[in-house]
């Protein structure tokens, strides 16, 4: 039986394809759009052949009106969108800001419009951590509760902020409209999920991040490193005011954050909320030596590394207060770090050239 229609924007990416996994595992519909930008179909065969079900997929891009339009007359079924597509490289956001402008704001606004053409009142968007900026400027907010002030400190944050303001504005017009007409309008609900560092893998060994081009977040690095794609990591920065010198930052296990998307989805059905944001963060945080210690461990070796400057526009502490999902939502990330590197390197080891191979023989095998 299904229990409801969902279509996943940027479903063949890393946090989508988990989220949409979890969706039919669910039982929910899932149609997927997605452009391949950062992303491949490969995915799709992974998700079928874990979960026994097949995700509708169609090539699309956000930032075409008309086609969304298409995939929403195509299956007018379709009541609630979850939406990932985005471009996401922080520091490429400070050199192409009008593309990152273009996708992240003016799709998600192509988005909107083919939502209220087509009478779909449910969104629930990618939000980031990095809508809060540099936290630590508020001494008393560090683990980062949802009501620390935004301050993003890059064009990437900036559009993050901007989307979360235009969907805010949407709903709430909604909501007021049909009050208007004399109907609840309790229908128009959004979340606003700011996650933390996503980490990780299927355990299965045959879904994970396969980034296109140079990675340059910290766990795809190091199993890069693990691989012999990369002598060695290079850390950024052991003068940071932690217990060890290297920076904070929150790693919540992908299933986890997938889990948290389907919770914040039920939710919005059958509580009806209006807007609402949600941390996704584990509570605990990590610094950049304890990571390189937990993956080495995983992988059973030391891996070489480098101290080098901070990077530009890092802070020392980005951690999640995530009480309120954890007691609105009754979400909980229950993975560890452990469990996370494990997955990773099982990953990386069984899939060298990640999704542009075939699936490892032993899954098919057994
Ligand atoms: P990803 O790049 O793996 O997934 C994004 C997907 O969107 C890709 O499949 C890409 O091909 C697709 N896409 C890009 N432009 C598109 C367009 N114009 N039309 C249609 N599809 C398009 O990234 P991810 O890590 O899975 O991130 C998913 C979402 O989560 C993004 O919105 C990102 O900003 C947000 N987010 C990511 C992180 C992180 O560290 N990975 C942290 C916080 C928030
Ligand atoms: C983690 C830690 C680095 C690489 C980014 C975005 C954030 C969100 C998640 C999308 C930091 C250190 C890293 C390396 C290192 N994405 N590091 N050597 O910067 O916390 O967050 O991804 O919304 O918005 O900013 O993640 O994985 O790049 O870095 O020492 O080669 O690892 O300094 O302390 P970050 P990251």
């Amino acid at each position: 039986m299904v229990v409801g229609s969902v279509l996943v924007t940027g479903g063949t990416g890393y946090i989508g394809s988990f989220t949409a996994l979890a969706l039919l595992e669910a039982d929910y519909k899932v149609v997927i759009v997605d452009n391949l930008y950062n992303s491949s179909q490969e995915v799709l065969r992974r998700i079928e052949l874990i979960s026994g079900k097949k995700a509708h997929y169609h090539t699309c891009d956000i930032t075409d009106e008309a086609a969304l339009d298409a995939v929403f007359a195509a299956h007018p079924d379709i009541d609630n969108v979850i939406h990932f597509a985005a471009l996401k490289a922080v520091g490429e956001s400070g050199e192409r800001p009008l593309d990152y402008y273009n996708v992240n704001v003016f799709g998600s606004l192509c988005l909107l419009r083919a939502m209220k053409k087509h009478h779909v009142t449910n969104i629930v968007f990618s939000s980031s951590a990095t809508v809060y900026g540099d936290a630590t400027r508020f001494p008393n907010m560090i683990p980062i509760p949802e009501e620390c002030p935004l301050g993003p400190t890059n064009p990437y944050g900036n559009t993050k902020v901007t989307v979360e303001m235009m969907i805010t504005d949407h709903v709430n017009a909604e909501r007021a409209n049909a009050k208007k007409a004399g109907k609840s309008g309790e229908e128009f609900n959004a979340a606003l999920l700011r996650y933390f560092n996503p980490a990780g893998s299927h355990p299965s060994g045959i879904m994970g991040e396969d980034p296109q081009g140079v990675p340059y977040n910290l766990l795809p690095l190091l199993a890069q490193v693990a691989v012999g794609k990369r002598e060695k990591l290079l850390v950024f920065g052991d003068d940071y005011a932690s217990k060890d010198g290297t920076a904070i930052r929150d790693y919540i296990h992908i299933l986890d954050l997938a889990a948290g998307h389907l919770i914040a989805l039920n939710y919005l059905r059958a509580n009806h909320p209006g807007v609402r944001a949600w941390n996704l963060g584990t509570g605990k945080g990590s610094t950049v030596f304890e990571m390189v210690a937990a993956f080495s461990k995983a992988v059973g070796r030391d891996l070489p590394y480098q101290v080098v400057g901070r990077r530009a526009g890092d802070v020392l502490d980005l951690t999640a207060n995530p009480t309120r999902a954890n007691t609105e939502l009754g979400w909980k990330a229950h993975r560890t770090l452990e469990d996370a590197c494990a997955d990773l390197w099982r990953w990386t080891e069984n899939n060298p050239q990640g999704y542009r191979q075939e699936p490892p023989k032993a899954f098919l095998e057994a």
